[in-house]
């Protein structure tokens, strides 16, 4: 049986609040760095789709911040179904435009063994763009594979597999507005 989403959360571990404050910071910090500059904000795929969107808005709102913002997308699939990861990343949709000398910016929601950036700043630092960053809503530090740089970081998250605000589990979710840790019978189940 499919338990209602909402009976299925144990606790919220960062409220919409929370995340809001977070998001504003980074864009400060952001706005300051790219001042003036034209950048693109390089959202990863699906799950950054909400924390690119409230970005960007909230860096075009800071008076003196970059002098352009254009979004672009990529797709990348790690996690498959699972709570774990496999290790694999693949790259599933590419970006619109090029990024040749431009000022990147990627925005991943969360940041875990580190395979997922690594990969993605392998792939686009191969493509000559003027500079590469990333900016990343959650911090997980704790199960690093890999050693790989993240300027901006909105939140250091608990060791826990969380939800909401973009992230999923089996695709389910994603639309919360704050994020979330789950029951451990949905795991089970
Ligand atoms: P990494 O490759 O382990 O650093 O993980 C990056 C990707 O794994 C993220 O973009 C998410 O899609 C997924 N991920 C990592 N931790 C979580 C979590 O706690 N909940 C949901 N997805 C996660």
């Amino acid at each position: 049986m499919t338990l209602p989403l909402v009976t299925t959360i144990e606790s919220v571990v960062f409220s919409a609040a929370d995340i809001a404050l977070a998001i504003q910071r980074m864009a400060e910090e952001i706005a300051r760095d790219y001042a003036g500059r034209e950048i693109v904000l390089l959202g990863v795929l699906k799950g950054a789709v909400f924390v690119t969107a409230d970005l960007a808005r909230a860096l075009d709102s800071i008076p003196g911040g970059p002098s352009r913002i254009e979004l672009d997308f990529l797709g990348v699939s790690s996690y498959g179904n699972a709570s774990r990861s496999s290790g694999e990343v693949r790259l599933v949709q590419d970006t619109s435009h090029s990024i040749e000398g431009k000022h990147v910016l990627v925005v991943e929601d969360i940041v875990d063994n580190g395979l997922t950036l690594r990969y993605l700043r392998m792939l686009l630092g191969g493509r000559a763009p003027a500079s590469l960053a990333a900016a990343v809503l959650l911090d997980k530090p704790y199960n690093r594979r890999v050693e790989v740089p993240v300027e901006y970081v909105g939140m250091v998250c608990p060791d826990e597999f969380v939800v909401g605000y973009g992230l999923d589990y089996q695709e389910r979710y994603r639309t919360l507005p704050y994020v979330a840790k789950l029951r451990a019978e949905v795991f089970d189940a």
